[in-house]
């Protein structure tokens, strides 16, 4: 029998490789620093676990509407009012399986087989799979040191051609960590706009992002494009990776498309966690996840700081999410090279940037600090002992 063609192409992970590998020396009695992970040691704030546990009292759990429950809806709609003074209708609110459901739901709504699709080069790999799995062309857009590694309106008119239907974001991004500067996010969206391109934007990161001089939280696209696609989630700033839960913000126009899909795609996110996730807007979770995100900055300058005494140089500073993306090249090995050397010498996993595209491929890691704050301490005087004795 034939697989699809879909799943034949579909790329893995390339750094799932060092997981195994990983496993296997931690098997064999080597603690693994694992500086690869995309997910905070921090949990799920309490309040948002003792609700979990009253939850499991046998109660039945039944489904949820497709889009979610009202009451969370309301909850993430008045999360943007107070942080971002920004009015989003809770009818416009979808709860999915976390940020990964909502990109599913959102390519699916909007790319037809051969439209073609902006994304940068380097970034989130999930996106180049999931517009080829509905038959887009993923046009990766180089990005360099200039532009943060990031998009900019320049290379989106550019990159633009008859075909392009949408352009994907994520601002901060993974790998690197940056944001796109608010002004040009605005203009990104403004020119895609006027020639009638979808901006789906990835919001994921955006409540790590630092805040700005004024200590403002830094800003969502819905302020300036109020009919982006915007993709949210509980795994970061909330803490909840395995609670698999998240939302999209989409247009009022296309909501009843949006729900159709979602109904035949998943029925509903799992309905316990979105009755505890109720919690995590509660005053005392929002604190939790404010100190949090101070510790996240702390570790962040731990780890730019060993860099730096290192010697290996980060090209471009992160403000937001909890990745520092650093260029290897002067080590003499490759990123590949030097993620599987660093595993298997000194017991750090990183990840390479292969995984992320091509143009930093083969001279970029990509360090998660969201490991533990003495993890991350031990890590970086490891790398350091590596480093030193490459010569
Ligand atoms: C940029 C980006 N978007 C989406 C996701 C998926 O997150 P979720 O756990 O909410 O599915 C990740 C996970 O690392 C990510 O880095």
């Amino acid at each position: 029998m034939k697989l699809a063609e879909r799943a034949l192409l579909a790329e893995p992970f390339h750094a799932m490789a060092f997981g195994q590998r990983a496993a296997e020396l931690e098997a064999a009695g080597h603690p693994v620093i694992k500086l690869s992970l995309g997910e905070p040691n921090f949990g799920a704030p309490p309040a948002v676990r003792d609700a979990m546990r009253e939850l499991m009292d046998g109660r039945p759990l039944p489904y949820t509407a497709a889009l979610g429950l009202p009451s969370l809806r309301q909850a993430i709609a008045g999360f943007y009012r107070d942080r971002h003074t920004v009015e989003v209708d809770p009818a416009h609110i979808v709860v999915t399986s976390g940020a990964s459901c909502a990109l599913l739901l959102a390519v699916a709504a909007t790319v037809e087989p051969g439209d073609e699709v902006l994304m940068a080069d380097p970034s989130y790999p999930c996106n180049r799979e999931i517009v080829r799995s509905f038959g887009g062309r993923v046009v990766s857009v180089p990005t360099s040191v200039r532009s943060r590694y990031q998009l900019d309106s320049s290379s989106v008119a550019h990159a633009w051609t008859d075909r392009t239907r949408a352009v994907m974001l994520a601002s901060p991004s993974n790998p690197t960590g940056t944001s796109i500067p608010f002004d040009e996010l605005a203009a990104i969206c403004e020119l895609t706009r006027s020639r009638n391109g979808w901006r789906i934007v990835d919001e994921i990161y955006l409540e790590l992002a630092d805040p700005d001089e004024s200590g403002m939280p830094a800003r969502s696209v819905l302020s300036t494009d109020p009919q982006a696609l915007v993709i949210n989630s509980f795994s970061k700033y909330f803490g909840m990776t395995g609670w698999r839960l998240g939302w999209a913000i989409v247009p009022g126009d296309i909501v009843e498309q949006v729900e159709r899909l979602a109904m035949n795609y998943f029925l509903c996110a799992s309905a316990p966690a979105q009755q505890a996730a109720l919690a995590a807007f509660e005053p005392s979770s929002l604190a939790e996840c404010e100190r949090r995100s101070a510790e996240l900055r702390a570790r962040r300058k731990i780890v730019l700081e060993a860099l730096n005494a290192i010697g290996l140089s980060v090209p471009v500073i992160p403000d937001g999410a909890f990745y520092v993306y650093f260029d290897v090249s002067g080590t003499g090995l490759d990123a590949w090279e030097f993620c599987e050397r660093a595993l298997s010498e000194v017991h750090v996993s990183l990840t390479p940037g292969r995984d992320f595209g091509v143009v930093t491929a083969n001279t970029h890691v990509r360090l998660s600090y969201a490991a533990a704050r003495e993890d991350v301490h031990e890590g970086m005087t490891r790398l350091g002992e590596f480093v030193a004795s490459l010569g």
